[in-house]
């Protein structure tokens, strides 16, 4: 069980995060969108406190993250991975060592790093890649490396923010079928920051939208989308039916 209460965050005049509360069963996917510069990014990074928050706290199994010293805060942190828009992953690394590293860091002996990473890796579909370094691997299996450096950790929540944001769009897919795997196999609670509308659609078991600092909706996904409440969740029922229209165009055709 995850729990998020009263969470906050300002930037000199600007209220990012404004008072919110969210929760997230075991093994649920849960996708918060809503428009740019309306708190998404602030929301997830304040969980593992690489942004500290005002007000509030993050329950995780009970325990308040808010809460927890430097050496506590470190061993949270490995419980929660992070997938982040820009990979950042290491250039004179391959992508087997970047995956081990984290592994590795947490005094994992180096074989058995390595046989852990060779998993991940062959769960994003890379058993191919593993020596090749970054700079010769496409956008998508880039954040395909970057995906099993945090699977590799086991982690209980895992945190994606825009993962598909700086792909090409002929290589989000691949990275969307990763994640509509791990959703199903229901390891890891996820909290996915995406503006995938088919991902929120097909995978999400409860979508939370978000204006100006505050969250305006939850719920399960049909009813956001099919009887939205708010602005947000209009502006979001009309892109879907927009872009079912088009598809429909370019079928008949
Ligand atoms: N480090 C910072 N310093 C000052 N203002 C910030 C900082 N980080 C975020 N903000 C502001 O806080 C608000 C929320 O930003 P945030 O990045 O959380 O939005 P977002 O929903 O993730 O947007 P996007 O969809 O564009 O990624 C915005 O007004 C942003 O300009
Ligand atoms: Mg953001």
């Amino acid at each position: 069980m995850f729990a998020i209460s009263n969470l906050s965050k300002h930037f000199g005049g600007v209220q990012a995060v404004d008072h919110i509360n969210l929760t997230a069963k075991q093994g649920e996917t849960v996708v918060l969108m809503g428009p740019s510069g309306c708190g998404k990014s602030t929301t997830i990074r304040m969980i593992n406190r690489l942004i500290e928050p005002d007000e509030g706290s993050i329950f995780f199994d009970s325990i308040d993250v808010t809460t927890l010293n430097v050496t506590e805060l470190l061993a949270m942190r490995k419980r929660i991975g992070f997938v982040f828009q820009h990979f950042n992953l290491i250039a004179r690394l391959s992508a087997i060592e970047n995956v081990m590293l984290g592994l590795v860091m947490g005094n994992v002996p180096r074989e058995v790093a390595y046989e852990k990473a060779k998993i991940a890796l062959i769960k994003v579909g890379l058993e191919k890649e593993l020596q090749k370094k970054p700079n010769v691997l496409s956008g998508g299996q880039q954040q395909r490396v970057a995906i099993a450096r945090a699977l590799v950790l086991e982690p209980e929540l895992i945190l994606w923010d825009e993962p598909t944001a700086s792909l090409d769009p002929m290589l989000v897919r691949e990275v969307l079928l990763i994640m509509e795997e791990l959703a199903k196999y229901r390891a890891s609670t996820m909290l996915v920051v995406t503006h995938e509308l088919s991902f929120a659609l097909n995978v999400a078991d409860k979508i939370i939208l978000m204006d100006k600092g505050k969250i305006v909706e939850t719920g399960a996904t049909q009813d956001i989308f099919l009887n939205p409440t708010s602005n947000v969740g209009q502006n979001y029922k009309a892109l879907i039916e927009y872009q079912m229209n088009a598809s429909k165009l370019v079928l008949v055709k």
